[in-house]
């Protein structure tokens, strides 16, 4: 097709009757293969426009949908489906059980499982979508590193930017323990639980006992796990893009015509000339591995943060991984765990984040050191290739972006987030005791209230 004759058949405007049959055309294709499906719809508005001789569409202005090609459709649907089903925390036998999730979701607010008062919304807060805005946490003191979201954490197959755990419960320890962040111990932890009746009710639906009859380490590892079942139902939501691909799949240039052009020549660059999607790859836009991106690691001038060789250094070491007595069911999860080696190469490499609901976690990377959406695109067109390791180099370059680019990627990055205030349901306060709806726990609802503990910093520190 000539360049003029696309720019016409972009610019016709399907009647109804006609997108009709279009629809019911792939209704029939249904089990045809993606690929098939995918030059279908490339060709269909075309086809549609061609059978019906339709050529005098009022040329109001340029086109709302872009011509993508059948390849940039095809790479746009793997982007999909959303949302996902979510999958259990590995190893963790609480998983899935709602009497564990209800007792997880009390102990993520509970203040008092740190002598300092710090819980784990005090870093990880429902209403900064399970962050806290910082460029590097400050529980006890300050951190290294950035806090990631929750939600779809499930999904993540190592935790942390260094993959230091591979379950969730697993990653809950740390935090537990560590003298930076709560601070706490395996025996302040069973006094607290068994000193707060609400608490103490909800560990013993869960346990069938009481936590004092529990040894320490098994009550450290249960309110993990307890934590691990609930954090595992943290979802995000549907999002314009999200929207935009399905309508894309339908044949529905009506309501693919609602995602903005500018969103779209974004989508075109990420998919496209900016190579993003080799790295964030899929429903959740990452493969969950790491990759090095040429930022600097420096947790302070002459220190670097060892990313993931370290994480994998610890992972191996940590006697709460999946290879440990505590990971039961012992399942098939375990084998990445048994065959990560860290090697050269691992050294300053992070995890490729997930981009769902990106523009609600601002600051970005690791560390926290670009603090906005416009700050990371120029870092992708600008980059410096004497940065980057020997792997990520085959995959990155400077794009060189115009300004007009930067900002059409910026605002199709802001398209990955749900529309409105994603905030999970908090029926329960900030007490145990209270029964947790099956179906308040795993959902996210906007017109929930925030529980008072989610809010607050710990009493000494007010600079957020
Ligand atoms: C002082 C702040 C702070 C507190 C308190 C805290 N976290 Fe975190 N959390 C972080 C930071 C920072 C990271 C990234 C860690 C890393 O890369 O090593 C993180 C990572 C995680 C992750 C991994 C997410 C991913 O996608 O990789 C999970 C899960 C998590 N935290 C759960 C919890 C739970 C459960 C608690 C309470 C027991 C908790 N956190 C308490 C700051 C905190
Ligand atoms: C080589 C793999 C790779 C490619 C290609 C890549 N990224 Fe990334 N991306 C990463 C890694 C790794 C990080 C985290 C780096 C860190 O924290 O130090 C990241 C972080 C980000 C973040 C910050 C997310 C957050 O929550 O902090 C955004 C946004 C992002 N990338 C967008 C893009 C865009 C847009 C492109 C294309 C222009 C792209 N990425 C290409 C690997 C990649």
């Amino acid at each position: 097709m000539s360049r003029g004759a696309a720019r016409r058949a972009r610019r016709a405007l399907v009647p109804p009757r006609a997108a009709l049959a279009v629809v019911g055309l792939f209704a029939a294709a249904a089990l045809a293969s993606v690929t098939g499906l995918m030059v279908m719809l490339a060709l269909a508005p075309r086809t549609g426009h061609a059978a019906t001789g339709v050529v005098t569409a009022p040329d109001v202005s340029a086109p709302t949908v872009l011509d993508f090609t059948p390849e940039e459709l095809q790479r746009i649907q793997s982007h999909g489906p959303w949302p996902l089903p979510l999958p259990r925390d590995a190893g963790n036998a609480l998983s899935g059980r709602t009497e564990a999730q209800a007792l997880g979701r009390a102990l993520f607010f509970e203040r008092g499982l740190s002598p300092a008062g710090v819980s784990c919304a005090h870093c990880h807060d429902p209403a900064r979508a399970f962050t806290d805005g910082r460029a590097r946490s400050v529980g006890v003191a300050e951190l290294d590193r950035n806090a990631p979201t929750l939600l779809d954490a499930a999904h993540e197959r190592w935790l942390g930017w260094d993959g230091a755990a591979d379950s969730l419960w697993g990653q809950s320890i740390r935090p537990l323990l560590d003298a930076r962040e709560m601070a706490s111990s395996p025996a302040h932890l069973k006094r607290t639980v068994a000193s707060q009746p609400p608490l103490a009710a909800a560990w013993r639906r869960t346990f069938g006992q009481d936590a004092v009859t529990q040894g320490d380490e098994a009550v450290l590892v249960g309110v993990a796990q307890a934590m691990g079942a609930w954090v595992a139902t943290l979802a995000s939501g549907r999002t314009p893009f999200d929207d935009f691909r399905d309508a894309l799949a339908r044949g529905d240039r009506a309501a693919a015509a609602r995602y903005p052009l500018a969103a779209q020549r974004g989508l075109r660059l990420f998919v496209g000339r900016g190579n993003c999607h080799l790295c964030h790859v899929g429903p959740r836009f990452t493969h969950g591995e790491f990759a090095d991106i040429g930022l600097p690691f420096f947790v302070r001038p002459g220190v670097v943060d060892p990313g993931r060789h370290g994480g994998i250094e610890a992972l191996k070491a940590s006697p709460y991984n999946l290879l440990s007595r505590w990971a039961l069911p012992r399942d098939d999860e375990s084998v990445k765990t048994r065959h990560v080696h860290a090697e050269h190469r691992h050294f300053g490499e992070f995890k490729v984040p997930s981009l769902r609901g990106v523009a609600d976690t601002a600051p970005y990377m690791h560390d926290g050191q670009l603090p906005t959406l416009q700050a990371v695109v120029r870092h992708y067109s600008r980059l410096d290739p004497d940065r980057l390791h020997a792997d990520g180099q085959q995959l990155l370059r400077p794009l060189g972006l115009m300004a007009q680019e930067e900002d059409d990627l910026v605002t199709f990055l802001r398209t990955l987030s749900p529309k409105g205030p994603a905030r999970p349901s908090m029926a329960l306060g900030s007490g145990a005791g209270q029964a947790v709806p099956p179906s308040a726990g795993p959902s996210l609802n906007p017109a929930a209230p925030r529980p008072p503990s989610a809010t607050g910093p710990p009493a000494r520190s007010s600079t957020r």
